[in-house]
């Protein structure tokens, strides 16, 4: 459900999984208008519906329409799955999961595939070493942005344990609502103009800002400052390899795309739904890259 919904990637997704799965069900699409959107959460049951996702501009109407928000859809502010249950309507954010586990996965596999170039003709004793795995604790983080995708993005962070945050927004009042509001005094500001040198000693930078999306302006963005260990993320998936990525991979920081993040997100609700919990493939991201159009 969003308005405008056409661009939506979902159907194909969840379209995939319920054919793997042989499920009989359907994905489909909901354009409906802003005003209308509580209205239309709330005939989700009487129209026997699942559930639905809820895109911009929907996320807060799914907070005021369900019956009961869970503590995650609370602190991020928004929530983007319903769940249909009993005739109760259930409101969650998988955005933060998706999140996380993009990172998660995405570094994993590039820190395997590093570790095993660096093995070969070594001579070390592969049953003995194994490849090390991307750590949250491992020292701070830069998010850039302060919108809708940075408030998924600072609870996904803080609870997976980064010790702390330098956030940057062009809006600064945005950033300090947002570090006021999730924080825990591990949030700090930084001014948008202090964003290159707030790259210093950090393990991590995270663009969740439009900027670098295809129509969008571009990042700009010297990495001069961030450490070669530091791994690096861009949450715009379209293009698949933006400016941001070329850019760290360029100088040898290990960076994970967006799209992970969409697929990952789609996983829970696919699970609340038809009650098997789908597998994120390589082919199922070939398809969602084709239809993207083969960036
Ligand atoms: P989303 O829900 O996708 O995060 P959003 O809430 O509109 O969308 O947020 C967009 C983010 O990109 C914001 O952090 C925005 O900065 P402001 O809060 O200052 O608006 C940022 N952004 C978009 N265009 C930008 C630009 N040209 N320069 C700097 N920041 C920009």
């Amino acid at each position: 459900m969003g308005w405008p919904v056409a661009h939506s990637r979902s159907p194909v997704i969840h379209g995939y999984w319920l054919k793997k799965h042989g499920i009989d069900g359907s994905y489909g699409l909901l354009q409906v208008r802003p005003e209308n959107a509580v209205a239309a959460i709330r005939a989700l049951p009487d129209q026997g519906y699942a559930g639905c996702n809820c895109t911009v501009p929907h996320k807060h109407a799914a907070l005021l329409a369900a019956d009961v928000v869970d503590d995650l859809a609370r602190r991020i502010g928004a929530a983007n799955t319903i769940v249909v249950r009993g005739g109760v309507i259930h409101a969650t954010n998988t955005d933060a999961e998706g999140f996380l586990q993009n990172l998660v996965q995405g570094a994993n596999a590039l820190l395997r595939e590093k570790f095993i170039a660096s093995t070969q003709g070594a001579g070390h004793a592969g049953f003995l070493v194994s490849a090390p795995e991307f750590r949250f604790d491992a020292g701070p983080a830069v998010v850039l942005g302060a919108g809708g995708a940075a408030r998924a993005v600072l609870v996904a962070l803080l609870d997976a344990g980064v010790p702390h945050i330098r956030l940057a927004n062009r809006t600064r009042t945005r950033a300090n609502e947002l570090a006021a509001e999730l924080g825990h005094g591990k949030v700090e500001i930084v001014g948008w103009d202090e964003r290159e040198a707030a790259l210093a000693g950090a393990a991590l930078l995270v663009n969740t800002t439009s900027m670098g999306m295809q129509g969008q302006e571009p990042l700009v963005l010297r990495l001069d400052d961030l450490p070669e260990t530091a791994l690096v993320n861009d949450i715009v998936y379209a293009p698949l390899e933006t400016d941001l990525l070329a850019a760290a991979r360029a100088r040898g920081n290990l960076a994970v795309d967006g799209l992970g993040m969409l697929l990952h997100q789609a996983v829970p609700g696919f699970e609340a739904w038809f009650g098997v919990r789908p597998a994120v493939t390589p082919e199922l991201r070939n398809i969602i890259v084709r239809d993207l159009g083969g960036k």
